[in-house]
């Protein structure tokens, strides 16, 4: 846990991101499945997007399926996919009712039909909602990101539509999943876990690193505000003085 500082509330970051790490071990202490953990883990979500429209964070986005993370014993697979469903239909109507925004980020479609339809249900119902904007990482990898943008990029240079020399760092931002939507100022990883595990390479590049030892099923909204606290702390230079 972190001890404990006060959190501003004047000054909430805009963007926050979450590797959402340690269901699995949660299980385990318990003697519990894995996908048990994913079901603990679901349900302390459901308090950090409640806390995060309260607290008046634009955009959060947590990381709950990595490209990686296909290399898991399929039952493992299938059953995060299973609770995927299962939150969505459960949460819908709340977070709706909460104006709130929802955003897929990654490939969403190699999904199960099942989660792709309750998915692309969630997207086209709150997206008039003018909230918070929550983006779930599903199927998401930094790198497959950066490449997807890449070819994108490269099929208009070789269409003659653009030129080598024009290609900024904003043309690319504008071919990722997080387009139009501003940098993560912090990024979260729970589970004392110290890495970025392929999540926001591109947009990482300045975001402040906060990392607590807490397990994401136990990960509560105070010690969310103990994180975010923890980020208002932080200096940020971007390179200058
Ligand atoms: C994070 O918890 C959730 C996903 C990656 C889907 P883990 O399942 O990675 O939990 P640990 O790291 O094994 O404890
Ligand atoms: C990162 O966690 C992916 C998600 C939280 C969805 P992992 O548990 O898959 O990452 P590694 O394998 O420990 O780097
Ligand atoms: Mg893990």
């Amino acid at each position: 846990m972190i001890k404990d500082t006060i959190l501003d509330k004047e000054s909430i970051p805009a963007h926050v991101a979450i590797v959402m790490d340690g269901n699995g071990r949660w299980a385990k202490k318990r003697g519990l499945p894995r996908v048990a953990g994913h079901n603990a883990g679901m349900m302390a979500l459901k308090e950090i997007v409640k806390r995060s429209s309260v607290l008046g964070v634009k955009y959060l986005t947590v990381y709950a399926f990595s490209t990686e993370n296909w290399k898991r014993p399929e039952d493992e697979v299938k059953g995060i996919f299973k609770l995927l469903i299962i939150y969505m239909q459960k949460e819908l109507e709340e977070l709706h009712a909460n104006n709130v925004k929802v955003h897929i980020l990654g490939d969403y479609r190699k999904l199960p039909k099942d989660a792709v339809d309750s998915l692309e249900y969630s997207l086209e119902k709150t997206k008039n909602n003018t909230g918070l904007h929550f983006n779930i990482a599903l199927n998401y990898g930094g790198r497959d990101e950066i490449l997807r943008s890449v070819r994108k990029i490269a099929g208009e240079v070789a269409a003659g539509a653009m030129a080598p020399e024009d290609i900024t760092g904003e043309i690319l931002g504008k071919y990722l999943y997080t387009a139009g939507m501003p940098d993560p100022d912090v990024i979260i990883r729970t589970s004392g876990e110290e890495r970025l595990s392929n999540y926001l390479l591109w947009q990482s590049a300045y975001s402040e690193l906060v990392f607590t030892d807490v397990l994401w099923p136990d990960f509560t909204p105070e010690e969310y505000e103990r994180t975010l606290a923890v980020y208002q702390g932080r200096k940020r230079r971007y390179g200058g003085v």
